[in-house]
Order: C-alpha cells, then sequence, then structure tokens
C-alpha cells in the first residue's frame, strides 16, 4: 500500500490498564463453555454496564445513557468552547451472540475507553469533544443493530412494541424491568450533524488480515444484509400410522432446502453468504409428522443487486422445493441493509495512522454487520479491522493477540485525535 503520509502520534494507549479491564469484563456472563452468555438487557448485561460505569467514575470521566440504553462517555474537563460543537464518536457493544466470544465488540469500546482516558488524562486539548459509545443490543437479542438503528432512523412504537427476545421476551417488558421507556426510547433519534465522525475499532471476524499477515484492516465498506424466515406448510399426522407417501412433513422441505443453499449462494457468487442459525417445527413432538416448519435465512452479498439476485434464488428454490414435496411455503422477509462504504476520508486517515506506527495494512470490506452501518448514514463513518486468531468468531475460541489489540488501540487513538482536531 501506498504512503498516505501522517506521522505517529506521541502519545499511546497504556495497555497493561486495557488489557486488565478486558479481562475482568470478560468474567461477566461467562458460561462454563467458555463462552459469553451477556444478551442485551439481561442480567449479565446490566452488571457489565454497571462494572463499565465504575472503570468510568474512576477515570473521572461522565457517563450518560439514552432512551434506548446507548451509553455515551465523556471527558468533563472540556474547554467550554468546544463543549457543545458536535463529538467524535469511538465505540462498539458489549452484548454478545449465544456462547460467543469476548472480543466482538468489547475490543471496540474498551479500546474507545482508553482513548477517551489517555486524551483526559494528559489534558490534550482538541477543537471538539470525543465520546466513548456503547451501542444498545447490536446483535439483536430483540433486533439487530437496536441502538444505532434508534440513533439513526428512530423506530416507531408498534415496532417497538412487537420486539421479541430470543428467549420469547417481549422487549417492551424486559425493558421496563431494566428502568427503560418506551417513550425515552422513540425520542433518541439524532438531529443532523449532531455527530462529527464515528469510528469502530473491531475484531475482523474473518481469516483475511492473518493470512496477510496483516496488522491492520482499513474497512472499505460493510456488506448488505438480507433476512427473514421461509415457512413450509405441511399437515400434521400420526408419526407411526401414516405411510411415508401419504405424508405432507415440513421438515423434510426444510432439509432440502439447507442442502439446495449453499448452491443458491454460488449461483450468485463467491462472496455471498446464506445461514440458517435456527429452524423449528411444530408442533414439536417426536410423535407427530411436523405441520409447519421454519427456515431462518440470514444472507449478504457486498452489492445490493447481487442481494436481491440472492433473495430471489433462495423464494425460487423454496418454491420448487415445496411443490415437490406437495407443500405450500411462506415467505417473510425484512427490508434488507444497504450495503454501507466507509468515508474515504476517515479511511485514509486510519490508513496513515496505521503507516505512522510502521504497521502493515490494507483495505478489506466487512462480512460482519457493525452499528458503523447506521451510524455512516448520519456521519462519516470509519472502521478499524485487527487479525481473528484462525479468522473464528461468534464462538468461545474467538480470540486476537493482545500486540494486535494493542496496535488496534492505537490507531483508533490517532484516528479519533486527527478526527477532533481538523475538519473532514
Ligand atoms: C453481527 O455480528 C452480525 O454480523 O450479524
Ligand atoms: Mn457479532
Ligand atoms: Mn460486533
Amino acid at each position: 500500500m501506498g504512503q498516505t503520509g501522517e506521522s505517529a502520534s506521541s502519545l499511546s494507549i497504556n495497555a497493561e490498564r486495557l488489557i486488565s479491564d478486558f479481562e475482568e469484563l470478560r468474567q461477566i456472563g461467562r458460561l462454563p463453555t467458555g463462552g459469553l452468555g451477556r444478551a442485551s438487557f439481561s442480567p449479565a448485561d446490566g452488571e457489565a454496564r454497571e462494572w463499565f460505569f465504575g472503570r468510568c467514575a474512576d477515570a473521572g470521566l461522565t457517563v450518560r445513557t439514552d432512551g434506548i440504553g446507548n451509553i455515551m462517555v465523556s471527558s468533563p474537563a472540556i474547554d467550554p468552547a468546544i463543549a457543545g460543537l458536535a463529538p467524535v464518536w469511538a465505540g462498539s457493544h458489549i452484548d454478545a451472540v449465544p456462547n460467543g466470544g469476548a472480543f466482538d465488540g468489547p475490543l471496540g469500546v474498551l479500546a474507545a475507553l482508553e482513548c477517551l482516558r489517555r486524551i483526559h488524562e494528559e489534558g490534550i486539548q482538541l477543537e471538539r469533544p470525543v465520546q466513548c459509545v456503547i451501542y444498545a443490543d447490536e446483535e439483536g437479542n430483540y433486533s439487530h443493530l437496536l441502538g444505532s438503528s434508534a440513533l439513526a432512523r428512530g423506530f416507531t412504537r408498534e415496532e417497538l412494541e412487537s420486539m421479541t427476545g430470543r428467549d420469547g421476551d417481549q422487549f417492551v417488558e424486559t425493558f421496563a424491568a431494566v428502568g427503560g421507556s418506551v417513550e425515552d426510547a422513540l425520542g433518541v433519534t439524532l438531529a443532523p450533524g449532531a455527530v462529527h465522525a464515528t469510528v469502530e475499532l473491531h475484531i475482523e471476524q474473518g481469516p483475511l488480515l492473518e493470512q496477510r499477515n496483516e496488522q491492520i484492516g482499513v474497512v472499505s465498506g460493510i456488506v448488505a444484509l438480507g433476512g427473514g424466515v421461509v415457512t413450509f406448510l405441511g399437515r400434521a399426522d400420526h408419526a407411526g400410522t401414516t405411510p411415508m407417501r401419504l405424508r405432507k412433513d415440513a421438515s423434510i422441505a426444510a432439509g432440502a432446502l439447507l442442502v439446495a443453499l449453499p448452491a443458491v449462494a454460488a449461483a450468485v457468487s463467491e462472496r455471498a453468504v446464506v445461514t440458517s442459525g435456527i429452524i423449528a417445527v411444530e408442533p414439536g413432538a417426536s410423535n407427530v409428522i411436523p405441520g409447519s416448519a421454519q427456515v431462518t435465512v440470514d444472507f449478504r452479498e457486498p452489492d445490493a443487486e447481487a442481494l436481491e439476485a440472492l433473495e430471489a434464488g433462495i423464494i425460487r428454490v423454496s418454491e420448487s422445493i415445496a411443490a415437490e414435496y406437495g407443500l405450500t411455503v411462506e415467505f417473510d422477509f425484512g427490508v434488507p441493509i444497504a450495503p454501507s462504504p466507509m468515508d474515504e476520508g476517515i479511511r485514509a486517515i486510519i490508513s496513515a495512522a496505521a503507516e505512522g506506527r510502521g504497521l502493515a495494512w490494507s483495505a478489506l470490506p466487512s462480512g460482519a454487520g457493525h452499528d458503523s452501518q447506521n451510524m455512516a448514514t448520519i456521519a462519516p463513518t470509519g472502521m478499524i479491522f485487527v487479525p481473528s486468531i484462525g479468522g473464528r468468531s461468534h464462538c468461545p475460541e474467538e480470540n486476537t493477540a493482545w500486540a494486535d489489540v494493542e496496535n488496534g488501540a492505537n490507531v483508533l487513538l490517532d484516528t479519533v485525535i486527527h478526527l477532533a482536531r481538523r475538519s473532514l
């Protein structure tokens, strides 16, 4: 990669403190499997939030929680002349997928906290505020990217009231139990220009940086994402008395769809991916032939048109499987999330920061969804990736070398300082 011409900052993060924070936070919600059980608004999420508030208080930082549970941390020592200016945000999330890893989200939050702490304790005067942000429910216990969606576009009361968690609980009830209210959740949408720029440090969650032996990924953009439920409808009957040729077994069609999906993705492109992470049959008894089967599909592709082709391919193959087995099929797909290019100016700042610190970097797209894709709709936004060991993520084995954590946090520090010093 070519030289982008910015020298290294003299300020660095305190790696020992960052790692110690990380080791403490990863204990909260830790399961016997070694993975994390820290779904948003669960008791473990509440404990993690309390722990985080304590770390902010120890550092003399001020914390605010908005109406949907996003957390914003600021330095109270800010020059009154700049206190009212749109801030630079750095952050990520602390909730986890079921049995998830410790790095997906917490890395970006704790590194942002460390950056703010260093700026605060050194009394560095910037031209606009820097804030550390935790976005609520990134992993979609209730709704994928809930907190940043509320900031970027807002929800209607009906949308909030229809959200159901992975445990079958209603968002509004669980949210009320942790002190939230729908009224407040409706009012968090940011006005245009309210945030100057946002940056998120994150693990790559894939193998590319490790394979390329590079320390920093400058995210070019986040892929388009579609999803929903395919429901096959057959007929519930007795498992012992109904001859095979007379059955309308919805689970057989679901199985056929799972087998067919890799070819559907391959027909679209090499980067197209489809996942069925939840499969449910009803009525759900060992001695009843399933009368319905629901297959959730999560599908992603860097290009919006190719994503449409992927959705059309899933529908086509489902219809043909339903016809083959004499069933009907219904689709409940959400509005796809458009691909989200990262801001060119911030990409240049990140790559310059990597070079300034002597780190090898390259540009790469993100196959995972991130709050940054929402924030990019309302502010210039960039993302920094660090390598994931073995490319593993969303599993207990998710891991990143401490040296890479430190490098990523220093690049984040240089980037936020740059963004808070100059106009883009
Ligand atoms: C979040 O991790 C996602 O990509 O779904
Ligand atoms: Mn994740
Ligand atoms: Mn994440």
